[in-house]
This record gives structure tokens, sequence and C-alpha cells, in this order.
């Protein structure tokens, strides 16, 4: 297969999608932003053994994209645009991909379940992309994934391995903070119970979208959702204190202050409001993701919360 992968040079979930095409014998093609160096329509191919070729592209551009996309089959976005061109730029991939007469377009997700996104405002962009490609004559899936598990590699000994080439700040565990001890936020559902969450490592998320790919059964606008494990938060915690050898404390929120600190927010400070949102998302059992595509690709064996602490924590 000759598979686009649109963010694959410097993106977290991109470069894992490449790796794992790299690792079953597939050819990957970024796509790159043009720069004033490597303008529209220019290729360059990596000094390493794998020779990959990246394309870069003008993503406002119909004909540009077409030109980066004629030989490929499928087309996977793997964008974070902090902007409003995630949803036209998007939008111009899908139409190319249509034109050139790819099979698969799946749009970048890798996150929360489609149904959580009306509940965080980042991800209302993501809604705007999946209506147009729902519409659009081209087989296509949503892939989401869950919390990377890579957020529990923050401040481990083996930090750069963890990360996987995650780049964000912690999110709700707090487990290498150097001023103090480690701490998880857990969120409290309205009923009072803890939530469970579905965590998957970035490497994992490339395994499974590249089985996808694979599988011959049509995607069909399905949710393929893909699991490395579900737990209780608090079932977390506990391999996280088993692992670090440390007391992790747990400081529990309940959903009325998070609403209270989502309303004392700068309406303007983005990351602060998405971090609060996916904290509440999850207290509403809302980060649950369906193993559909476990079920459906058995030969994934993704690591779980245990494997992956041990892997990096010891
Ligand atoms: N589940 C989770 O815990 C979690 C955490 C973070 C992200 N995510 C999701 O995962 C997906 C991918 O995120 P990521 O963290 O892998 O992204 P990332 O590392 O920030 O990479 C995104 C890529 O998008 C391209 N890009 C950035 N700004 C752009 C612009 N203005 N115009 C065109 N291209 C641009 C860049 O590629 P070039 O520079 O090569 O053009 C960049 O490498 C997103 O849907 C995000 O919501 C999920």
């Amino acid at each position: 297969m000759h598979v686009a992968v649109a963010g694959g040079r410097s993106g977290t979930i991109g470069a894992s999608i490449v790796s794992a095409l790299l690792a079953h014998n597939h050819t990957p093609i970024i796509l790159s932003r043009q720069t004033s160096t490597n303008p529209s329509g220019s290729t360059s191919i990596s000094s390493s053994p794998s020779g990959v070729s990246t394309r870069y592209v003008d993503y406002d551009s119909h004909d540009s994209l077409v030109h980066a996309l004629h030989d490929t089959t499928a087309v996977i976005s793997a964008l974070l645009i902090p902007g409003p061109e995630f949803v036209p730029y998007q939008l111009n991939l899908l139409r190319a991909a249509e034109e050139v007469g790819c099979a698969r377009f799946a749009p970048s997700e890798f996150a929360l379940p489609f149904a959580a996104h009306q509940a965080v405002d980042i991800d209302h962009a993501k809604v705007a992309v999946w209506d147009a490609v729902k519409a659009a004559n081209i087989d296509a899936a949503l892939f989401p994934c869950g919390m990377f598990m890579n957020y529990l590699g923050i401040g481990a000994p083996r930090v750069a391995e963890a990360l996987a080439g995650f780049r964000e700040g912690p999110l709700m565990f707090h487990l290498g903070d150097p001023e103090g001890a480690p701490w998880v936020e857990v969120p409290l559902g309205r009923d009072g119970e803890v939530p469970s969450l579905t965590m998957t490592d970035i490497r994992d998320v490339g395994e499974f979208v590249v089985a996808a790919l694979e599988m011959e059964e049509p995607w069909g606008g399905r949710e393929l959702g893909m699991v490395g494990e579900t737990l209780k938060i608090t079932e977390v915690v506990g391999l996280c204190e088993r692992y670090l050898g440390r007391k992790v404390e747990v400081r529990v929120v309940e959903m009325v202050s998070l609403e209270e600190r989502l309303r004392r927010l700068d309406p303007g400070d983005v990351l602060a409001k998405m971090d609060c949102q996916y904290t509440m998302a999850c207290g509403n059992g809302d980060s649950v993701v369906e193993p559909v595509l476990n079920a459906l690709c058995p030969e994934v064996r993704p690591l779980g919360v245990k494997g992956f602490l041990e892997k990096f924590w010891m």
C-alpha cells in the first residue's frame, strides 16, 4: 500500500503511523507543509535506510494536494492545527483523495470517542470534518484511542522512550513533578463514581491504523475504536504506586468544581480550557473507547498500563 500520512514528518501520531507502515512493508508518503526551502510540489527523501519520501504541499491548493496524492491508495490525516485551518485543510485533502481515486480516508481523530467531541471546544472542528467525510464518496473511519498512555511516561527514568515523541505537558496524571510528590486528579462522575478511562500507547495507535488499512472489509464510516487498556482511574493510580515505588496522591475533584474552574478560566486560554474539558469528559465516562478494532484485528497486541509502567518506570 502507498499511504499518504499528513503530519507524518514531525507529528507524534503521524510519525507512529509512518513507522508502523514501514514495519509492515508498506510505503508511507509523508505530506508536510511547504516551507521557503521546500516549496509545494517538492519532495525530500529521508537519509535513513527507509528512504521515506516527504512531499511538501500547500493545503490550501487542490492542485498541490492532487499532485501529492496521485499514486496513493489511502490518506490518513494526523494533522493537529490549533487554528481554523484544521477543517478546510482536511476537507481539501479529502477532495483531492476523492479526485485521485484513493480508496480510504481517515480524518485526524486519535482521542476521545466521537460522541464526546461536543463537550470539548477544540474538538468541535472534528465534528465538522466528519460531517463532510461521511458524506463523501470514499471508505472512511474514525479512529478514537482514548488518552495517550504516554502521559504516564512524563518524568519516567526512560522518559524519551516512554514519550515516543509526545511533547505535551501532564494532564490529570502528574507523575513527574520535579518539585513534589506525584499526584493524580481524579474527576468524580455526577453519580459519585470514579470513572474508567481508555489509554493507548502512541506506537500501538500506529499498529492499529496499519491493521485497519490491511483489513479487506470496508471501514464503512464506522468508529473503529482501539484500546490499549480501559481501567478505573484509581486502578491506574494503584499501578502507578506499584511501579513508581512511591505514594501517589489522589486529588478528587467533583464536576461542580470543574465547572467552576472552567468559568474562571481566561476565555483565551485555549489549552487550559481543553485540559479542563477533557477532565470533565473523563468524569462523565466519555473517555471510554469501544475496542472495535481490537476485535477486528486481534493480531495487534497493545501494551496495557501495567506493561507500560513496568517498561519505562522500572
Ligand atoms: N489522545 C490523546 O491523548 C491526544 C493527545 C494529543 C493529540 N491528540 C490528537 O492526535 C491527533 C494528532 O496530534 P499530534 O499530537 O500527533 O500532533 P502534532 O504532533 O502536533 O503534529 C501535527 C502535525 O500537523 C502539522 N501541522 C501543524 N500545524 C499546521 C498548520 N498550520 N498547517 C498544516 N499542518 C500543520 C505538522 O506537520 P508538518 O510540520 O510536517 O506540516 C505537525 O507535525 C490530533 O487529532 C489530536 O487531537 C490526542
